[in-house]
């Protein structure tokens, strides 16, 4: 009988069974020593009425009905084994509930910890922990000397959050070779693959384990319902059998079972898992993407889902090189872009492949895989041979200052207050004076250009904005207040191409606004470029952009700040929004939105005379999308 069974019967007839369990459990432990594959190592269901010897230290920790429970407040409460376990091999399985995402709050798995007492500052052990707010990332690290400040060695977020009032399953499998493979079942089960996965030979025993929470605002009920620990069915090899993890791809998966491998795209790097053919170019752009070795043998599937794999960033250019033969492309490419772009390979059959790129947001993380159809896929024809696929991180929003940048007429100046950097730009003649920017793009792709001024007139001024001598929009600043509140104004929509562009902003007749600097965040692979075709802001403004993530950019202008304070951002959908302010301690101080906005850029005041000096968070939520910032009152 499986164990893992008696285990599932538990939860349904805890207290009838529990005799039974107890008897069996006993018995198989006796008889596995010499025989039994899967040998229990340490078990406890907490079906008693106090912890008992098994827990060497439990801050905090205490049973209640049938489950280890804590509710304390602060960073220790850890329960940790008494003795020490000296297992190189072993599977750990627990499940728990809580908690909610307020601010603070974590709690951890901890394993291979050579201290039995945890929190004396030379800790050190693997930690599997979940931080709930701030994106629900589920790490699994290694402390070398402190648990709380411990070395990532695999990371996903969670989507949408593991919830408070279920239970989550979590099972750690660690084997002699290093592999460490963490499995999440929340309530349907384990997924075929692990949820996180790295190799790692510091710590080789199982040695003290056992739970951690953290909540170091108020306390919160967490639960955890048994913990076991087997030996693994079967020993991993001893030799390393996953590649060095992938930055972005990670766990690909053919449903042919063929194995593909996860390599970094250059010239001489083998173009597929199978065969001896390399590749010979590579756009600039692709040079170091993540590269996914696909086997040739696959190239006549046609699977409608094929490839599948995660996603560990939370916005990714993917790139699929499609077999310029194809007559017909797959379905499942039709919403992807034609790049332009080609990579080439020595395969006589086919000396090069086209590019086709496509934005990849959140929904694609842990547990729902992001995939792909196979070569053939309806009404695929023509193709000969097996794509490839590329990724690459969005690259984060760029900030360059206006006081380094060209000028023309314009001046550098410094005498109002709340600037970034050593300056700011003012406009002195009416018409003709310009800043211009020099701007380096690596990821070809639809770009949101944002400049932050302030304006302390009553009536706007306009300034026009060109990128490479093509004018993209001319854009009429509104009053921002007084000369020292700045204002971000983040309206242009602009496709860049990889390498270097010059972007404008000329006086067009009423000098400017003050500008503190220019912003550049990516938007989306966007279908074509933009600038060839149009020279009119009214194209951009028109654009329809597919957009999953509801943020695009926000920021708090001036930050620091004295009294007042304006907090922007743009919306790329009509979506549910709530922005509020938070102390340190996780206390929600003031909702400044709480309803649904359009697509746009908002602009939200925050009066903040009533505040302490100090550092805030404000916690900005749209839809399920949460984002932070630090704030400081100054
Ligand atoms: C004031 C202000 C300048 C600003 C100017 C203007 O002189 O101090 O920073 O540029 O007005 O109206 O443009």
């Amino acid at each position: 009988m499986k164990l893992t069974r008696l285990t599932f019967f538990k939860h349904k007839l805890k207290a009838k069974v529990l005799g039974v369990c107890l008897f069996l459990f006993t018995s198989i432990q006796v008889a596995t020593v010499s025989a039994q594959t899967n040998p229990i190592i340490f078990r406890d269901d907490f079906d008693r009425s106090e912890l008992g010897n098994d827990w060497g230290q439990a801050d905090g920790w205490s049973i209640q009905s049938g489950y280890a429970y804590n509710a304390v407040e602060g960073s220790n409460g850890a329960l940790i084994t008494s003795r020490n376990y000296s297992a190189t091999s072993y599977i750990l399985e627990t499940p728990a509930r809580g908690f909610t995402s307020s601010y603070q709050r974590e709690f951890r798995i901890i394993f291979g910890q050579k201290d039995q007492t945890l929190g004396n500052g030379t800790d050190s052990a693997y930690v599997l922990s979940y931080t709930p707010y701030a994106g629900g990332q589920l790490t699994l690290s290694k402390a070398t000397d402190n648990i709380f400040y411990p070395e990532v060695l695999d990371e996903v977020s969670i989507y949408p959050d593991l919830e408070t009032n279920r239970w989550s399953r979590f099972k750690i499998a660690r084997y002699k070779s290093g592999l460490i493979q963490v499995y999440l079942d929340r309530g349907r089960g384990y997924p075929s693959v692990p949820v996180l996965e790295a190799i790692d030979d510091t710590y080789k025993t199982l040695s003290y384990f056992g739970w951690q929470i953290d909540t170091q605002t108020s306390p919160e009920d967490f639960f955890v319902d048994w913990i076991e620990v087997r030996k693994p069915d079967m020993e991993k090899p001893a030799e390393r059998e996953k590649p060095i993890p992938d930055d972005i791809i990670t766990q690909v998966a053919a449903a042919s079972n063929r194995s593909y491998t996860v390599a970094k795209l250059q010239v001489g790097e083998k173009s597929y898992a199978d065969q001896l053919y390399t590749i010979t170019s590579v756009p600039d752009y692709l040079k170091g993407a993540s590269f996914i070795q696909t086997a040739a043998e696959d190239r006549l599937d046609t699977s409608r889902t094929f490839l599948t794999m995660f996603l560990k960033k939370k916005a990714v250019v993917v790139y699929v090189a499609y077999d310029p033969k194809a007559t017909s492309l797959p379905a499942w490419l039709s919403d992807w872009k034609k790049t332009g772009d080609i990579i080439e390979t020595n395969d006589p059959a086919n000396s090069y492949l086209n590019v086709y790129s496509k934005l990849v947001e959140d929904p694609y993380i842990y547990p729902e895989p992001f995939q792909i159809g196979g070569n053939m896929a309806i009404p695929a024809m023509g193709a000969r041979s097996n794509y490839l696929i590329a990724a690459v991180e969005v690259p984060a929003p760029a900030r360059y200052e206006a006081e380094y940048a060209t000028l023309k007429g314009a001046q550098v100046a410094i005498n109002h207050m709340g600037y970034s950097g050593a300056g700011f730009v003012d406009f002195i003649n009416p018409s003709g004076d310009y800043i211009e920017w020099t701007v380096k793009i690596q990821t070809p792709g639809s770009y949101s250009l944002g400049l932050v001024y302030s304006l302390g007139v009553e009536s706007n001024r306009a300034l026009h904005i060109t990128v490479d001598g093509v004018g993209v929009a001319t854009h009429s600043f509104t009053p921002s207040g007084t000369w020292e509140l700045w204002s971000f104004f983040g309206g242009a929509k602009v496709f860049l191409t990889p390498g270097t562009h010059l972007i404008r902003a000329t006086a067009i007749g009423q000098s400017g606004p003050n500008v503190d600097y220019l912003s550049l965040s990516y938007l989306s692979a966007a279908p074509e470029p933009l600038l060839a075709r149009t020279g009119t802001a009214g194209a951009f403004a028109n654009h329809q952009e597919k957009a999953v993530n509801s943020v695009k950019e926000h920021i708090a202008y001036p930050n620091p700040f004295a009294d007042f304070t304006t907090i922007s951002y743009t919306l790329a959908e009509e979506v549910p929004v709530k922005l509020a302010l938070y102390s340190l301690q996780g206390q929600q101080l003031k909702v400044l939105v709480d309803e649904k906005q359009s697509a746009g850029v908002h602009a939200v005041p925050l009066n903040g005379s009533s505040l302490a000096k100090g550092v805030y968070i404000y916690r900005l939520q749209t839809g399920n999308q949460v984002n932070f910032s630090k704030i400081v009152k100054q």
